[in-house]
């Protein structure tokens, strides 16, 4: 054979390959200007809420993260919110959204501030903030962990060490038999993949390792921790919902006839998302067997917020902005709005079989221009979804209030709330009058 046939056998291959992909896997866009967003259509039933976590608005935190933020010289948490103090004007703030459900955190650092010292006054705080949300009708929903813990176990090794999950168990144990006759509906972990990816791989959480290896055994303990935790505290109440959260983002190649972004997005699609997907559903993660990870979840937490265009050259800091198709709007993290990946990502964890539960959603938009905007579209997505039967139960909004933002500090303000640092002052946004009206079907 002469050699242009053979370059044209490649190349009729190459294209039937990549079309092939390109059908199976379809990117999907809608013309957001030809759809009514406000036509929404949500079961009476449907939860409504907003989302916070403890060491982004409690303030006065010692822990890991806050050990992070002085060795890094990054923005430092300082008093946050104030939260801490000023948890029952905040309980305000979330009553006169008229939302009945708020998703937040207890601060591992607070309860055990040292391994051989449980804080009770803590706990009792705890336990106030949870009768007063109750007394007020909003349902909580406990995240154990979001990021931060004490620095005792950061000393031990954190998750990076397999032998030190009891101690997080102990403390999980510790905390849900205190408030679980209250509180029904429980997040063992938040994101997996983010606390490892960022923690281990891309330093820009903490420790601030740079390691493979590390970032897949510390995302694999941490799995293993949340199903140990998950057995352990059904042991204490059966009937307790217990979840974990997911942040799923969609990853598209960024030049679809380009084989080798495909290639990486499988990679990278894996890494994120499959990976702890294959550990809930079949107890596996990267080839090894995590322990009573198969049927650990009462619901999917659902963390929403993009879709990531691949190429080999994906940036490694969350100083430059990721690629966006041009009609894309891009928000001010740097990544693109695409309610269109929302419907993805339920898809993605359909194969779990489990209700999916929102747990956060939302975009940082300093001058609310682009927040209604995205409300609107995300709310549209999951009425669709719900019309098509999609098992979808609650919406929780990140966030309440603007907030300490981890790596980029307070530069970036999720909330439905303006918050002024200066005065602690809490300003509803027109978003957060926006979310009011939506949910309280005015
Ligand atoms: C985290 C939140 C964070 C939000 C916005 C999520 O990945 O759980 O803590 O503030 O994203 O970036």
């Amino acid at each position: 054979m002469l050699w242009w046939m053979y370059a044209l056998i490649a190349l009729i291959g190459y294209t039937v390959l990549v079309t092939i992909l390109c059908l199976k896997y379809p990117e999907r866009h809608y013309n957001w200007d030809d759809i009514d967003t406000g036509k929404l259509d949500f079961p009476s039933e449907f939860a409504w809420g907003v989302a916070t976590a403890s060491h982004q608005i409690e303030g006065g935190n010692v822990n890991n993260w806050s050990q992070f933020e002085s060795a890094t010289g990054k923005e430092l948490s300082g008093i946050a919110c104030d939260h801490w103090n000023k948890w029952k004007s905040d309980f305000d703030l979330i009553e006169k959204l008229g939302v009945g459900h708020y998703r937040f955190s207890i601060e591992w650092s607070r309860i055990q501030p040292n391994e051989s010292e449980w804080n009770e006054d803590a706990v009792a705080q705890y336990s106030a903030m949870i009768d007063e949300l109750i007394s007020r009708g909003i349902e909580p929903m406990v995240t154990l962990h979001h990021f931060s813990h004490p620095i005792w176990f950061e000393e031990k090794g954190g998750f990076l060490k397999n032998e030190n999950i009891h101690h997080w168990v102990s403390y999980c144990e510790k905390i849900f038999g205190v408030l679980s006759d209250r509180v029904t509906n429980w997040c063992t972990v938040n994101e997996p993949e983010v606390f490892s990816i960022m923690g281990y791989h891309m330093k820009l959480f903490p420790p601030g390792m740079g390691s493979i290896r590390k970032t897949i055994q510390v995302m694999k303990n941490v799995v293993e921790a949340h199903a140990t935790a998950y057995h352990a505290l059904k042991k204490i109440r059966a009937d307790a919902k217990i979840g974990l959260a997911k942040n799923v983002t969609i990853f598209d190649p960024l030049h679809r006839w380009n084989l080798i972004h495909w290639i990486t997005t499988f990679i990278l699609n894996h890494i994120w998302n499959g990976a702890i997907i294959s550990a809930l559903k079949r107890g596996r993660m990267f080839g090894r067997k995590i322990p009573n990870a198969k049927d650990s979840l009462d619901y999917m937490g659902l963390n929403y917020y993009t879709h990531a265009l691949v190429s080999p050259f994906l940036p490694q800091t969350i100083e430059v902005d990721l690629p966006k198709r041009s009609h894309e709007i891009m928000t001010e993290f740097g990544y693109p709005m695409y309610a269109e990946g929302l419907k993805r990502s339920v898809e993605l964890l359909k194969p779990l079989n489990v209700p999916i539960e929102i747990t956060e959603n939302g975009v940082a938009d300093s001058d609310d221009s682009l927040r209604p905007i995205h409300l609107k579209r995300h709310l549209w997505m999951i009425s669709e979804m719900i019309k098509s039967g999609a098992d979808i139960h609650s919406y929780y909004h990140w966030s309440l209030m603007d907030n300490f933002e981890w790596a980029e500090g307070y530069s970036l303000r999720f909330g439905l709330y303006h918050v002024d640092y200066e005065t602690q002052e809490r300003t509803l946004r027109s978003s957060g009058e926006l979310y009011r009206k939506i949910v309280s079907n005015e």
